[in-house]
């Protein structure tokens, strides 16, 4: 690589011709503290930035440039990979209308009381089983207790709504602590922050479904936040970092190897008519975007802003496991995440595609 100019400007550091905020270029290390190596997800804390976070010393060493900033931190940075997404800064996308609608016949909950469960048998009446996807619809989530152990439930209870959608995790999944079955983080022990599955895909599973097989030790709740409910609470709080979500697609990625996954959409997607249909919010899988000068502020403001309101415990529905206990929501409305735990955990698991859960719906006449 040619000898390129850095130097620091205020808060930004300026790489040749490109300008890139401190506050943005903070977020986006590739240093092994900042970026896990293999699977590319993301490890720094976004949401601890000080937004007046400022460079104080830059260096270039080949590729690699080093930062350090002051908050003490230093990051590094592969400057092909910088230097080609200063080159292709993000606007907004154009749409008519402002904001978004909520869609009709949902209940938004926002301070949760606690989970209630549905005996699996339900599955084997039509009726039962109704007033289970009647739940499902009306909350974005159902629980069940009493189910077998083994793949099969989790198959009939996908069988229930349309069927096991195939994904780069295979059809039905074992999602079992310290396999390392997939790079991924849900295979780890940490707690998980709330998010989305699938931002890396451009049809976002519609539903997951979790079955636990085993636990020993304590912890690994699931957690439920209502998607919809932040959002409406969000837009009446900001209206204008709602509206910016709703025209701001962020990218996302999958990889492993023989993989490697990508896909965009803004955080709040709303249809033709107006109406938020999808939330998506996965800030580890997040890729390096940058946003349009003039606009980086604000777009960071925006998704922090969100994510400060869907985050807030007080949100939280949480579902204690069990072996027999089994969970499906819809993925394109609730958030999940989970409690950190010890000891091991075990679960079957699959997806579906949202277009057969709206179809469940119609076929039972609940929409
Ligand atoms: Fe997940």
């Amino acid at each position: 690589m040619a000898a390129l100019a850095v130097s620091i400007s205020e808060r930004s550091v300026v790489l040749g011709e490109h300008v890139i905020p401190g506050r943005w270029l903070r977020d986006h290390g590739d240093d092994i503290d900042s970026r896990n190596p293999d699977s590319k997800q993301r490890l720094t804390d976004t949401f601890g930035i000080d937004p007046q976070i400022a460079p104080a010393a830059v260096h270039i060493d080949g590729a690699w440039l080093s930062v350090d900033w002051s908050d003490g931190v230093r990051t590094g940075h592969d400057l092909d990979r910088l230097l080609a997404v200063a080159s292709s800064r993000r606007s907004l996308w154009p749409r008519a209308g402002a904001g978004f609608t909520l869609p009709a016949g949902v209940d938004l909950w926002d301070s949760p009381a606690e989970a209630t469960w549905f005996d699996f048998g339900v599955l084997d009446d039509d009726a039962a089983w109704t007033e289970a996807l009647d739940h499902l619809r009306r909350f974005g989530w159902a629980a069940f207790d009493g189910a077998e152990l083994g793949e099969e439930p989790t198959v009939r209870l996908a069988e229930r709504i349309g069927y096991p959608r195939a994904s780069i995790f295979g059809t039905v999944w074992n999602m079992n602590s310290g396999s390392f079955e997939h790079q991924d983080s849900a295979y780890e022990s940490f707690a998980l922050d709330v998010h989305t599955d699938g931002t890396y895909s451009h049809d976002g599973p519609g539903t997951i479904v979790f079955a636990q097989q085993l636990k020993t030790g304590e912890g690994g709740d699931s957690v439920l936040v209502d998607g919809f409910a932040a959002a409406r609470d969000f837009q009446a709080q900001n209206p204008e970092a709602a509206d910016l979500l709703t025209r701001y697609a962020v990218t996302a990625h999958y990889v492993e190897p023989g993989v490697h996954l990508v896909a965009e959409r803004p955080p709040l997607r709303v249809d033709e008519h107006g109406t938020l249909v999808q939330v998506s919010f996965n800030n580890y899988d997040r890729s390096p975007v940058l946003p349009d000068e003039g606009l980086v502020d604000d777009v960071i403001d925006a998704y922090n802003g969100f994510r400060a309101v869907f985050n807030d415990v007080s949100r939280a529905l949480v579902h204690p496991w069990q072996p027999g206990r089994v969970l499906v929501f819809d993925n394109w409305r609730c958030f999940h995440g989970r409690t950190g735990f010890s000891g091991e955990r075990q679960f079957k698991g699959c997806y579906t595609n949202h277009e057969d859960l709206e179809g469940a719906y119609r076929v039972a006449g609940l929409i």
